[in-house]
């Protein structure tokens, strides 16, 4: 299984050293990767045993885009994955389906892309439509080859940071439906993890979700202790 952990804007250089001082002990066949911010790409990628990946990446690989990391700057630094369209860059930075699309037809010829999709609580009623128009217009003009670059995160807005989750049958249920349609549009047999305040406690309902690939962590993966015994729960 995939468990990924978004470290979001947390920590330190000295933290992220303490981390792998002791995750770096952990041994597992899982597929692991840390999400972490632009600032500590360099220190996690030297310290750590398992891959390191990028949180956000520019819509353009390079130029006048002050403050903004590019795919190439990431590649350099070793990252293995980038994440995009999380859900606080959609709404703390007013990322659209478009730019995220920008993004994913920029890093998905060259790396793994963990694109992010979700209702938010008023959208539940809607909820699929809203993850339709979200996967179509991200995937947008990508070729068949770069698709297979691309690893779903179903991540509720509302369950994300709030110890909220949606019932197991609900993410299965949705996890079908993303796998479907992607199927039938594309040709390819996506890979789709849930995301929203999965813990040690949680993890074990979840993993017998028969069509779940993973898991996308954010609170639960900064403490090394804690992201170990998610995983082996
Ligand atoms: P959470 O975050 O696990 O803290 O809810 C998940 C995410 O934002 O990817």
């Amino acid at each position: 299984m995939i468990f990924y952990g978004n470290w979001k804007l947390n920590k330190t250089t000295k933290e992220v050293m303490e981390f792998f001082d002791s995750f770096n002990n952990f041994v597992t066949a899982e597929k692991i990767c840390f999400f972490v911010s632009p600032a500590l790409i360099q220190t996690a990628v030297e310290k750590s045993k398992f891959p390191i990946g990028a949180q956000n990446i520019c819509y353009a690989d390079f130029g006048a885009y002050t403050g903004e990391t590019s795919i190439v700057q990431a590649l350099d630094l070793k990252c293995q994955s980038v994440l995009i369209g999380h859900s606080e860059r959609r709404s703390k930075f007013f990322e659209t389906d478009e730019v995220v699309n920008k993004k994913v037809v920029l890093c998905a010829p060259h790396t793994e892309c963990v694109l992010c999709v979700g209702e938010t609580k008023e959208q539940l009623n809607e909820k699929y439509q809203v993850l339709e128009k979200q996967l179509f217009t991200a995937l947008l003009g990508i070729e068949k080859q770069s698709l297979q670059n691309v690893i779903i995160a179903y991540e509720p807005v509302w369950a994300i940071g709030t110890g909220l989750t949606p019932h197991v049958d609900e993410i299965r249920d949705t996890i079908d439906f993303i796998k479907a349609i992607l199927k039938s549009k594309y040709d390819v047999k996506f890979k789709v993890l849930y995301g929203g305040s999965v813990n040690s406690k949680n993890v074990a309902e979840f993993k017998k979700i028969d069509n779940i690939d993973g898991f996308l962590v954010g609170g639960a993966s900064l403490d090394a202790q804690s992201f170990e015994d998610l995983i082996k729960a």
